[in-house]
C-alpha cells in the first residue's frame, strides 16, 4: 500500500478485526446483504463503479455485473478472499485495490457511481476522504452509501443494550471520527459532504433484514468475535464476561426463527452527486 493516512484502521482491519470478516465471510454478508439493491440501484448499465471500503467484495462483484467496478480496501486478507470469490463466481469485470480510500491517487473522474456498504465510516479526515473519493468520480458522477444509524431504530440496539447491561462503560476517545457511528448524525454527513464538494445529499432511513447465525447460541457466539465487542469483552474478567455472553445469548433468543436469527437492522441509505456536470 503507498500512502497510508488512518493507520489505526489498517491496523485492525490487517489484524483481528480484518481476520474475523475474511474467515466468516458467508456471515457477515448474510448480516448485510439486505441492503445490497438499495444501493445497486445506483448503478447504471455499463457504469464504471467504485466500492469504498469493499471489504471482501459482495457488494462490488454484483456491481461489476452491469459494467465494470473497482473495489478499494485497506485491509489485505478481506481483499485477498474478494479476489478469490470473483475468481470462483467468474465474475471478470472486477478489479480490487489494496489502498487508503482518503489519500489514494484515485485517477481523475474515472467513475461514474462511488458506492459503499459501511466502509465510509471510519475517516480520519472525512471531508478529505469524500473529497478525495469525488475527485474520482466525473463532474455529476453519483455517490450512494449505507452508513450505521446509532441502532436505536433496530433489533441490534436492544440486543447490545442487554450486552452493554452487563459490562462497565466503555468511553470513546470523544473525537468522533474514525469510529463506526462517525455518520450516524444526518447533520454532519450534510456538512461533511458539502465541504467535500457533493451537492443534492438525501439521508434516508433504511432497513434490511440481517440473519446472524443459526439459532441463538450460533448467534451469540459470533457477535462475541465481532471486533467491537470482542474488545469489550476482553477487557473485563473471565466471569464478568461469561455473564455477558449469557446476556447476549438471552437477547438473541426472541429472534430466533426455525431458520435463522433474523434481526431488523437499520441504516441511513446516503445518496449524492458530485458537483458539476448534468445531474444523472
Ligand atoms: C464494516 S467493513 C465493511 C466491508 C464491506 N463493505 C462489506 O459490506 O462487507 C468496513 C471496511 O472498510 C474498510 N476501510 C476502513 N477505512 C478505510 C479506508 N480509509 N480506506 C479503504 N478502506 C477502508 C475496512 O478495511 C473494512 O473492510
Amino acid at each position: 500500500m503507498e500512502t497510508l493516512v488512518n493507520a489505526h484502521q489498517a491496523e485492525a482491519w490487517n489484524g483481528y478485526e480484518g481476520r474475523h470478516w475474511a474467515d466468516h465471510q458467508d456471515r457477515y454478508d448474510a448480516v448485510n446483504a439486505g441492503f445490497n439493491e438499495l444501493l445497486l440501484a445506483a448503478v447504471r448499465p455499463g457504469d464504471r463503479v467504485l466500492d469504498v471500503g469493499c471489504g471482501t467484495g459482495q457488494l462490488t462483484r454484483l456491481a461489476a455485473r452491469a459494467g465494470h467496478a473497482v473495489g478499494v480496501d485497506l485491509s489485505a486478507p478481506m481483499l485477498d478472499r474478494a479476489r478469490a470469490t470473483a475468481v470462483e463466481e467468474g465474475v471478470s469485470t472486477v478489479e480490487f485495490v489494496r489502498a487508503d480510500a482518503q489519500v489514494h491517487p484515485f485517477p481523475a473522474a474515472a467513475y461514474d457511481v462511488a458506492l459503499s456498504r459501511f466502509g465510509v465510516m471510519f475517516f480520519a479526515d472525512p471531508v478529505a476522504a469524500f473529497g478525495n473519493i469525488g475527485r474520482a468520480l466525473r463532474p455529476g458522477g453519483r455517490l450512494a452509501f449505507v452508513c450505521l444509524d446509532d441502532f436505536h431504530r433496530g433489533d441490534l440496539g436492544a440486543v447490545l443494550g442487554a450486552l452493554a447491561a452487563q459490562l462497565p462503560p466503555s468511553g470513546t476517545d470523544g473525537t468522533g471520527a474514525a469510529e463506526p457511528l462517525s455518520l450516524a448524525d444526518p447533520a454532519v454527513v450534510a456538512r461533511v459532504l458539502t465541504a467535500a464538494g457533493f451537492t443534492g445529499i438525501e439521508c434516508v432511513p433504511v432497513q434490511a433484514v440481517a440473519h446472524w447465525g443459526r439459532d441463538a447460541v450460533d448467534a451469540g457466539r459470533f457477535l462475541a468475535g465481532w471486533g467491537p465487542i470482542r474488545h469489550q469483552l476482553d477487557r473485563v474478567d473471565p466471569a464478568t464476561a461469561a455473564r455477558a455472553r449469557a446476556a447476549l445469548v438471552e437477547a438473541l433468543r426472541p429472534y430466533q426463527h426455525p431458520d435463522a436469527v433474523r434481526l431488523r437492522a437499520t441504516a441511513w441509505l446516503v445518496t449524492a452527486r458530485m458537483q458539476g456536470g448534468a445531474p444523472c
